[in-house]
């Protein structure tokens, strides 16, 4: 994988999927491809570029504070900057080995940096819904680099079986990079007491292709 990724590390990965649909660990993603990150996150966050995060889609969407606290800003995969490139290269990468290994079918992805206020969180949720239905996979990727305990801020994981049931508590450590199966983990973003900066995606499915009567 290029660049290069501990192999065991994606072993460790693919099992835990299968078996739990959960993984996270700071030694997936090379610390370079990080700090990129970090670096273009400040430059969007100095010109303004962020936006308070809503929830669902379309004329629906709502901002409730106090179920979404975050401001994003959505990363152009197509096109990105030589700071995200590399990034994005790994991220296709991984892409094509989880397609390989767990048959995962995804065909693209999406991506935003997202910035948590001090005081804010999201709410237990899904990452699939209606509007949101082709999404397979959810990562995030933390950039916070004097993370420390009491700051908050941790992904709450509960149970694939048993939704009630709080399975781990991930820190938002820089480097730190989480996935799970979207449509079948349920998660929330504990409030946090400082600023919490981090990199968040899914892995799609492909859109339906339109199928039109007499064709
Ligand atoms: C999300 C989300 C988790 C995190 O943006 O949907 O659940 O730890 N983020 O930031
Ligand atoms: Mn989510």
């Amino acid at each position: 994988m290029f660049p290069p990724t501990d192999s065991s590390r994606l072993s460790e990965l693919d099992q835990a999927l299968q078996n739990r649909g959960w993984y996270a660990s700071t030694e997936l993603v090379p610390p370079s491809l990080c700090q990129d990150l970090l670096k273009q996150l400040k430059l969007h966050q100095e010109l303004g570029a962020f936006k308070k995060a809503g929830i669902g889609q379309g004329p629906r969407q709502q901002l409730l504070s106090e179920v979404r606290g975050d401001w994003i800003h959505w990363i152009d995969d197509e096109i990105p900057t030589t700071l995200e490139a590399p990034f994005i290269v790994w991220l296709k990468a991984l892409k094509d080995h989880l397609n390989t290994q767990l048959y995962l079918g995804a065909s693209c992805q999406e991506l935003h940096y997202a910035a948590y206020p001090p005081g804010s969180g999201y709410q237990k949720h899904l990452d699939v819904f209606q509007s949101e239905a082709r999404r397979l996979l959810s990562f995030v990727l933390y950039l916070n680099t004097a993370w420390k305990l009491g700051d908050g801020g941790e992904l709450a994981i509960f149970s694939e079986d048993d939704a009630n049931h709080l399975e781990v508590k991930i820190q938002p450590l820089f480097g730190q990079f989480a996935v799970f199966l979207s449509g079948k983990i349920y998660h929330q973003v504990e409030f946090t007491n400082q600023e919490r900066l981090s990199v968040t995606g899914w892995l799609k499915k492909p859109a339906p292709t339109a199928v039109f009567p007499g064709f």
